[in-house]
């Protein structure tokens, strides 16, 4: 178990993170999304005990970071943004080396090794040099030096930036095998390459914690957020006005004429499905639809909404 209490962190006059507070069980595998300079990196890095906070405190099991830093370090693995490497160490040196820091030797180091080899995929690459490797196996390599210790948290600070779209997939079945057995915190700017692997979604902007859900959940907060844009052949002023006004919790958003016809987007709450009477209605003013198409707002979208910049503070 994970709290963040009241966390507050400042560099300088920079206020990176103003007063966070939000729990991840265990188990749990958290996407924590937000802009560039949102503060993500900063929190993760209070968190896994690499900065000290200005203000308030986190709790991991039993400890908390303010006392308990260098056993918090154990229990937990981070994947630093970026992912530093050195280039022209060897995968198993880098491993070795790793472990050695970390006080793993011998017959303990072996099975480490091997845990992590076949947990991460590294077979193919374990003696090879690291800057030979593709920037996908550098991911995994600097996964695999995280989790060397075998910890039950793993922090992972934007382990999707930079890769190509089937290296992203690759992680993210990696990181959901991993997320079976860890309490998983995965840090990302961009909304859709976390969104189908975690459980639950904070939003951060600005240092302050904007949303907090399941996409679900997020969804649902937002209102009047599906559309139903019909394209109709003989549609007159009179019944199009008439439409407007005809069901109740639908409104007409946009009237547009194109190549003769009138395209036409209503909106409503996603709790009602008005499409049937809206083809009786059609039909019954002797319109021709040629097309009708629904469309539910995507999470893109509350997240954009929410990170719009001067939507939140007060
Ligand atoms: N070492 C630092 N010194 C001063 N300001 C910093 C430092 N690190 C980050 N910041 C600032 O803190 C804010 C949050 O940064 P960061 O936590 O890195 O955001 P994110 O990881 O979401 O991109 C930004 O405004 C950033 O410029
Ligand atoms: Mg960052």
């Amino acid at each position: 178990m994970i709290r963040v209490d009241n966390l507050v962190k400042n560099y300088g006059d920079v206020k990176a993170v103003r007063d966070i507070s939000f729990q991840v069980n265990d188990g749990e595998i958290l996407g924590f999304l937000g802009e560039n300079g949102a503060g993500k990196s900063t929190t993760l890095k209070v968190i896994t005990g690499y900065l000290s906070p200005t203000e308030g405190n986190v709790i991991v099991d039993d400890l908390n970071i303010l006392d308990n830093s260098l056993e918090i370090r154990r229990r937990v693995g981070y994947l630093p943004e970026l992912n530093p490497l050195y280039g022209e160490m060897m995968v198993y040196d880098l491993l070795e080396f790793t472990a050695q820091i970390r006080d793993i030797q011998g017959a303990e180091f072996r099975r480490a090794l091997d845990r992590v080899v076949d947990q991460c995929g590294l077979s193919g690459v374990i003696h090879r040099e690291i800057r030979a490797c593709s920037k996908g196996y550098k991911q995994r390599i600097g996964l695999a030096t995280a989790m060397l210790h075998d910890p039950d948290i793993l922090i992972l600070d934007e382990p999707t930036v930079g890769l190509d779209p089937n290296q992203i997939v690759e992680i993210r079945e990696l990181v959901k095998g991993l997320g079976k057995e860890k309490t998983l915190i995965i840090s990302s700017h961009i909304l859709q390459e976390i969104e189908a692997t975690v459980d639950r979604i904070i939003i951060i902007h600005s240092g302050e914690i904007v949303a907090d859900g399941t996409s679900g959940e997020l969804l649902s907060s937002l209102r009047g957020n599906t559309q139903l844009t019909l394209e109709v052949k003989q549609a007159g002023d009179e019944s199009v006005q008439q439409l407007s006004t005809r069901f109740e919790g639908v409104a007409l958003l946009t009237d547009v004429a194109e190549n003769g016809n009138r395209v036409l987007t209503l909106e409503y709450d996603r709790t009602i499905d008005p499409r049937e009477d809206v083809f009786h209605f059609a039909k019954e003013s002797g319109w021709v639809i040629l097309e009708m198409s629904q469309a539910r707002v995507q999470l893109e979208e509350v997240f954009r909404n929410l990170t719009l910049e001067g939507a939140v503070h007060a």
